[in-house]
């Protein structure tokens, strides 16, 4: 069977350039990895008071991440930073201390920007939470930029040089989940 692969969008517009990234990367992805989307929206913020207790959805985002083989964070850069709604969601699956949903997951980051440096600033703060959180993270990087022009009106990726990049990714993400997985 494929490994599952948990997505995180940190974006939460529908017409989010991220989102269209995870889902070319999930189109792209071999038969042997299958990705999926675990959405983020609906949780509510963070609260220690609950977390011994959560509020069904993120009692189901936890089991969501728990449940999957490895994760893949497709994040867009906000202040130099994640988006809230990530961090938070991150927080979320990271608690009671202890019970991380997270650790030991094998993991990879992508980030994407408009920009010319394609998120480089929330890619490596997303980084410094996963080497805390014990996720065994892809040493490949992906900062994806100018990610406005890369997909036509259908959210098709538009040129073979970012398939090929991503492409690429997905070829070393997939024996790193297999050599990450807890033993
Ligand atoms: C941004 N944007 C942005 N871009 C960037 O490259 N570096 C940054 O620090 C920021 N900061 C920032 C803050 C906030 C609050 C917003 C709303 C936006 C622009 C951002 O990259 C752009 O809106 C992307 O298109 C957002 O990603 P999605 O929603 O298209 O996936």
């Amino acid at each position: 069977p494929p490994r599952n692969v948990a997505v995180i969008v940190g974006s939460l517009r529908k017409a989010s350039l991220n989102r269209k990234l995870a889902l070319a990367i999930a189109a792209l992805a071999p038969p042997t990895l299958k990705l999926s989307i675990v959405e983020i929206g609906d949780l509510p913020l963070f609260n220690e008071e609950w977390e011994a207790n959560p509020p069904k959805p993120a009692a189901d985002f936890k089991a969501a991440i728990q449940a999957a083989d490895a994760v893949l964070f497709v994040t867009p850069e906000y202040n130099r930073s994640v988006p809230g709604a990530l961090k938070n969601a991150i927080d979320v699956a990271s608690r009671p201390y202890g019970k991380s949903a997270w650790s030991g997951k094998p993991g990879a980051v992508i980030s994407a920007s408009p920009g010319a440096i394609g998120g480089y600033g929330a890619n490596h703060h997303l980084r410094q939470s996963c080497v805390f959180l014990n996720i065994p993270l892809l040493p490949h990087e992906a900062y994806i930029g100018q990610a406005h022009t890369l997909f036509d009106d259908a959210g098709n990726l538009k040129n073979d040089g970012t398939k090929d990049f991503l492409n690429q990714f997905l070829a070393r993400f997939g024996p790193w989940i297999e050599s990450n997985l807890p033993k």
